[in-house]
């Protein structure tokens, strides 16, 4: 039931911080991460080469943010392929290869029949997965469930930002067992800690504020998502929610892919979205950043920046400023994401749409 709430996908945004936490729980042990479920299954992770993830739609963009986790720090290849795009062609797999699929449904057919064909190839299989006992779990040789809850509103959010978490989880629980993690993970695994109340502490102070610029741009015909790093897909998934939910022409681009075309879409008063990395983690990624900002801005774009508290280098190029906690490079898009999911919904409410219910969509595709 809805509760209080407006809508599920209020009631489901303002859950992310329990989903969160949920998904962490029982799986740190100490400074470690330790994923009960996969207890007695190293050799999934240990005699491979590379790593493929495979999903659709939100779940693809939890996927990219997993690549960046598996790759740092299970030093592994990993690469992400849309399921559906995956076995119409003559992919590289075979024993060597681990096939992880990522599902809130389980039931994705174009996901379950990916799963299918890389088994029949003879990879391993694990699933990461919202519902206990669906089909693509039952297919996989191992399962990392996420514990979000049920989702009921059709677009995705505390679903998504489950996946990430137990995304993380993997990456750390993979480094441990292959013996590649540094000093650093400890550190992460701390902070994971502390996630929840940060999630909570975005929904806490910009809710107001992303509605409120949502309403004024209720009129608004296409809107830009720029991100870079960790923040790419958080700008695809930006642009997700605002097409399906609003059903306003949105795109999320690479911020370095700017230059290579999409900034001639750049005219006075287009709003763009600009994901910030923090300038603690690489000042180069940063400043990277900030000259794109720059040169859109420039040309007259709309700049709503969502950076970190503190970083004030965005403010002499930005229209507005949406602030997140500071964390680690990995766990940024856990708290980025949020004010995207709420200027989506607000822009939806604020066109008078059914946020739970947007045209032409089912919640679990099950045909391909
Ligand atoms: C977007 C959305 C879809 C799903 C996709 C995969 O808000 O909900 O893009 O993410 O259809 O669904 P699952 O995760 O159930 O396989």
């Amino acid at each position: 039931e809805k509760g209080g709430w407006s809508s599920f996908m209020a009631k489901e945004v303002a859950e992310q911080p329990e989903a969160v936490a949920n998904t962490i729980r029982g799986r740190v042990q100490g400074d470690q991460v330790v994923i009960p479920e996969l207890d007695g299954l190293d050799d999934l992770f240990t005699g491979i080469r590379r790593v493929i993830i495979t999903a659709c739609g939100t779940a693809s963009y939890a996927a990219l943010v997993g690549k960046y986790a598996i790759e740092q720090w299970a030093r592994v290849p990993v690469d992400v392929e849309l399921a559906h795009e995956f076995r119409y062609r003559d992919p590289v797999i075979g024993d060597d290869t681990l096939v992880v699929s990522i599902s809130q449904s389980g039931e994705t057919m174009d996901t379950l029949m990916a799963v299918k064909y890389a088994r029949e190839r003879g990879a391993r299989t694990l699933s990461v997965c919202n519902t206990q006992g669906a089909t693509i779990p039952r297919e996989s040789d191992a399962v990392v469930y996420t514990h979000a809850g049920p989702e009921v509103a059709v677009a995705s959010t505390k679903a998504f930002s489950a996946q990430i978490t137990a995304l993380l989880l993997l990456g750390l629980h993979m480094g441990r067992v292959r013996g590649s993690l540094d000093a650093s993970a400890a550190d992460v695994v701390a902070e994971l800690q502390e996630l929840p109340e940060k999630v909570a502490q975005v929904l806490a102070d910009e809710t107001e504020h992303v509605s409120q610029l949502a309403g004024w741009m209720a009129d608004t015909r296409s809107v830009l998502f720029l991100g870079r790093h960790v923040g790419y897909p958080i700008a695809l998934e930006g642009a997700l929610k605002l097409k399906e939910i609003s059903y306003i022409h949105a795109e999320g681009f690479a911020a370095g892919e700017l230059k290579h075309g999409p900034i001639a879409l750049i005219e006075p008063g287009q709003p763009v979205f600009v994901i910030v990395p923090s300038p603690r983690h690489s000042a180069l990624i940063h400043s990277k950043v900030v000259s794109n900002i720059q040169e859109i801005r420039a040309r007259g774009a709309r700049v709503i920046v969502v950076a970190e508290e503190g970083d004030a280098a965005v403010l002499p190029y930005a229209d507005e400023v949406i602030r997140i906690p500071l964390a680690s490079p990995l766990l940024e898009p856990l708290l980025a994401v949020v004010p995207l999911q709420i200027f989506a919904m607000a822009l939806a409410t604020a066109k008078g749409l059914d946020v739970d219910q947007p045209r032409n969509l089912a919640k679990s595709v099950t045909v391909e």
